[in-house]
């Protein structure tokens, strides 16, 4: 298969982390790890990888605080890498833009502690420094250690989270649709440089954002950069139906995923969208070896550089709850659990795995699985093996693609690349290659036109 991606191909996306470690903790303690995580070196190596294995995206996430939530101390975060270093993404997306031409390039900024204006233009650069492959992550970040780093007290309450995101998105969408696509002409010898009438001021005046404009960047070749969001609350979902291009899931399951994507898609029909035209891709491990006994050795080698302290010092951070105020085997009161948040569902997942109303710390670890592998779904095996359980979600419409998560960096992406991509395009799963130059027209999503 060429050309773009309709329901035909899978998206494959890769989950980045500009830290010491990828989204599993414990992957910095693995063999095979380069630990070359604050180089620019480190990060053009991947995208060549994944440029050659035809993904479509790299993606960073972004936290903006070190988890230091546990006991209410850094200490044990620093002292194990529990992703202790949190790089800002955008230099490092800009050096593995200038080392690939294809490999569409994405990252993660919060509508929390950033302003529109700010963002739209950062994001405007970028698109137009890497050729129109760049995409925006919109969160609406998490917990109050990043309140903390921008002179804030707390994190603000989850919904209210949402309802300013959707005026923050709708000022940056609406300066990056205020230069027309031919608004430039830049005649030196006419001395025309852009025509005024197609550069207007966005004046914008919200609830919560005022930004004027002009807006001081042009159009893209894409027109703007893709719009990526993970919302998975209900208030979430809504915004990620509204908004959102490329969405990311958190899922356990074939069968809990295909509830998740029947819903989402749903969500976008409702919104007035065409929900062809929104991909879901869930976040996914492939441990994956040329026999059976090679991938489980490796996921054996994997599932070792877990630390004792990994687990509660994420569970502690996602969920903005201090779990060192109990023992590990103490039940959480009924006012502890209330103040635990319910990001990600964990607290659900933890309370439906244990069948306790008052789980203690320990049954947070053991039923939410948390900077473990086995906290998202785990492709093992062989190419073969592998292919087919993608396959299966492909096909029976749990995805329209994957957000595969590095066991350890380089090497899994390295071996994803040499040995289950073939497979896939054999099968007719995954593009041949690169439709064109742009993200949108290697997702198949449309060039958004200003006239
Ligand atoms: C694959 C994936 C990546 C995510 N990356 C980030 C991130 O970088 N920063 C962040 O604050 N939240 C991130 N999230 C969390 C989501 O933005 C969202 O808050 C979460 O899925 C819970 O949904 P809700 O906000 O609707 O409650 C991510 C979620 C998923 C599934």
């Amino acid at each position: 298969m060429t050309g773009t991606l309709k329901r035909g191909g899978m998206a494959m996306i890769a989950f980045l982390q500009a830290q010491n470690c990828s989204n599993l903790p414990g992957s910095w303690r693995h063999p095979a790890t380069q630990q070359d995580f604050m180089s620019a070196a480190h990060y053009q190596r991947i995208a060549r990888s994944l440029e050659e294995s035809k993904f479509h995206l790299a993606f960073f996430d972004d936290r903006l605080a070190m988890p230091d939530s546990l006991g209410g101390d850094h200490a044990e975060t620093v002292r194990h890498g529990i992703r202790a270093v949190k790089m800002d993404l955008i230099p490092i997306l800009t050096a593995m833009g200038l080392a690939t031409s294809k490999l569409g390039l994405g990252g993660t900024y919060s509508t929390t502690y950033y302003e529109p204006f700010h963002v739209a233009r950062v994001f405007a650069t970028l698109d137009l420094m890497i050729g129109g492959r760049a995409a925006w992550n919109v969160v609406t970040s998490l917990n109050d250690s990043e309140a903390a780093n921008f002179g804030q007290k707390e994190h603000l309450e989850h919904d209210l989270r949402y309802d300013r995101a959707d005026e923050f998105i709708e000022c940056v969408l609406g300066h990056w649709a205020t230069w027309a696509d031919d608004a430039l002409v830049v005649d030196p010898v006419s001395g025309l440089f852009a025509h005024p009438e197609k550069v207007r001021r966005l004046d914008f005046n919200g609830k919560w954002f005022r930004s004027r404009g002009p807006f001081t960047v042009p159009r893209s070749p894409q027109g703007h950069p893709v719009i990526m969001q993970a919302g998975q609350s209900g208030r979430g979902t809504a915004f990620a139906a509204k908004w959102g291009e490329l969405i990311f899931a958190s899922m356990k399951s074939a069968e809990a995923g295909r509830q998740i994507y029947r819903t989402f898609k749903d969500a976008v029909s409702n919104a007035g969208r065409d929900p062809n035209l929104v991909k879901m891709a869930p976040a996914v491990y492939a441990v994956v070896g040329e026999t059976r006994a090679i991938a489980e050795e490796k996921r054996a080698v994997i599932e070792a550089t877990a630390a004792p302290a990994d687990s509660l010092t994420l569970i502690a951070e996602v969920t903005n709850f201090d779990f060192g105020q109990v023992t590990l085997d103490q039940p959480l009161s009924d006012t502890q659990m209330a103040a635990v948040g319910i990001n990600l569902g964990l607290k659900e997942r933890v309370v439906k795995g244990s069948g306790k109303t008052n789980p203690t710390p320990q049954d947070f670890i053991d039923f939410s699985k948390r900077g473990t592998l086995n906290e998202s779904v785990v492709f093992c095996g062989t190419p073969k093996d592998v292919a087919d359980q993608m396959e299966d979600f492909f096909l029976t419409e749990v995805c329209d693609g994957f957000v595969l998560s590095a066991t350890h960096r380089p090497g899994a992406y390295e071996d994803f690349g040499r040995l289950v991509v073939p497979e896939l395009q054999r099968r007719g799963l995954f593009h041949q290659d690169y439709a064109g130059t742009t993200l949108r027209e290697n997702l198949g999503l449309p060039r958004p036109v200003v006239t």
